[in-house]
């Protein structure tokens, strides 16, 4: 491997460390996995607020494949295969459905949550920091597998500890194992054949901050009690 393409690894690898360590230390999150949050109000409310961003993900994947098009087809293909993911083998809302349901959300409840919050496009700023460069792009995307394959494995360890197995986990223990061992890879090889160029890595590194900050930005609206 030349200089240049360690540069490049050395540089994703970065990213990928601080997509990690940021999200695996949000005090909210932190507590959450070690199974300190027990106020069942706040679990209640966590997962209707993060029902709502996991339905209205699919927009953002196909937000980035209409911009990205015909600039870069091997990230359009990861980016179509992502959004097919979403649906196969088992659709990803559904998934989430069912563990509301086991957690006694009732479906009007959090179709109610749902209809009084339509408006909101997935997460409206992570489409604008995005941006139209399919390097911008791959990075996001980079980081929002890390940080919700991280956060889906933190967070079903947590149910477990207050719950037991009394809960249907299979969108976190799924999404977990999907996220990191399948959908990072891709994007992370597109970010280093990008990452071999100074000026991209400059624009690289300008959205991948404030998509860290974004994904905490969810967090950030629960306390910790
Ligand atoms: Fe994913």
């Amino acid at each position: 491997m030349s200089r240049m393409c360690n540069g490049a690894k050395m540089f994703v690898d970065g990213i990928i460390q601080n997509a990690t360590s940021s999200i695996i230390s949000h005090p909210f999150l932190k507590k959450f996995a070690n199974g300190e949050i027990r106020d069942s109000e706040v679990i209640r409310r966590w997962a209707l607020a993060r029902y709502l961003s996991s339905s209205k993900f699919p927009e953002l994947v196909k937000s980035a494949i209409a911009v990205c098009g015909e600039q870069d087809s091997k990230l359009t293909r990861v980016l179509e295969k992502n959004l097919r993911d979403e649906l196969k083998p088992m659709p990803h809302p559904e998934m989430f459905r069912n563990f509301l349901l086991s957690l006694g959300i009732q479906r009007e409840e959090f179709e109610a949550y749902l209809r009084i919050n339509k408006t909101i496009i997935y997460p409206a700023n992570i489409i604008t920091i995005m941006g139209t460069k399919p390097e911008t792009i791959a990075a996001v995307m980079l980081v929002i597998e890390v940080m919700i394959g991280i956060e889906c494995t933190e967070v079903a360890r947590g149910l477990r500890t207050v719950y037991g197995e009394s809960l249907d986990l299979l969108f976190f223990d799924f999404h977990g194992v999907q996220d990191l061992s399948t959908h990072l890879k891709p994007f992370q090889r597109i970010v280093v054949d990008y990452a071999v160029d100074e000026v991209k890595r400059r624009e690289i590194d300008l959205v991948v901050s404030p998509t860290i900050d974004s994904k905490l930005s969810f967090y950030d609206q629960f306390r910790v009690i």
